[in-house]
């Protein structure tokens, strides 16, 4: 049922991309449709800016072009999924450890169009922990600092990111304020990106084929 709403959602997407653009591309098993889907409709696009080594890869199957964001200046248009999302459009993201260049992309972006299943809509974030990518020399700093604010950090031991990075996941917090929890954390030096997608949140969230 999830997969299927992920497809719904993937296929639906191709609604916003219009004729000769640049369209920004997220990471993960919800965007992995939406690029079968951009597959279908390839010689209309001029390219896409990829957001993780994983998402080119299978760009580079489907033969789609994938540019370089210094090259190609500010996108119409963001496609990611989430692991959680609040009624605000707040999401949470960072499953895929892909969340520093998803949130480049997406600021980058002038429209951020969120693809997710049903089973990701919360009414307050936090169920799911909150990734944080950091540096690996600051993650005792970083893990004692988020404790302080009530949060139980897990490393995620053995993953690297596409940046060389290491990836924190806060468990226990319930966040009701993730714009300020957003700004709080991105003070602690050796935080790299906080999954949390507040500030720059989505404009249009798509619940399989329906506009949240
Ligand atoms: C990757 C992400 C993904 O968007 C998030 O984990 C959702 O993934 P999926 O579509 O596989 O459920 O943030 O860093």
């Amino acid at each position: 049922m999830s997969s299927n709403e992920k497809r719904l959602a993937g296929e639906a997407a191709l609604r916003y991309v219009e004729d000769g653009m640049i369209v920004g591309v997220g990471t993960g098993s919800t965007v992995a449709y939406f690029i079968d889907a951009l597959a279908d409709i390839k010689d209309r696009i001029q390219g896409v800016v990829s957001s993780s080594e994983q998402s080119t890869a299978q760009l580079a199957r489907h033969g789609i072009p994938v540019l370089d964001l210094n090259a190609t200046g500010p996108l119409a248009l963001y496609v990611d999924g989430a692991d959680e999302c609040d009624p605000q459009r707040c999401l949470i993201k960072g499953g895929g450890a892909a969340l520093t260049r998803e949130k480049i992309v997406a600021e980058a972006s002038a429209k951020f169009v969120c693809i997710i299943d049903s089973g990701k809509c919360v009414d307050v974030l936090g169920k799911f922990p909150l990734p944080i990518e950091v540096i690996p020399m600051a993650r005792s700093l970083v893990g004692r600092e988020v404790v302080k604010l009530g949060g139980q950090p897990v490393w995620r031991d053995g993953v690297v990111t596409d940046n060389g990075n290491w990836v924190i996941d806060v468990h226990g917090w319930r966040i009701a304020d993730p714009v300020g929890l957003e700004r709080q954390l991105n003070q602690i030096p050796g935080i790299v990106t906080v999954g949390l997608f507040a500030r720059r949140r989505a404009d249009v969230v798509l619940v399989g084929d329906r506009v949240l």
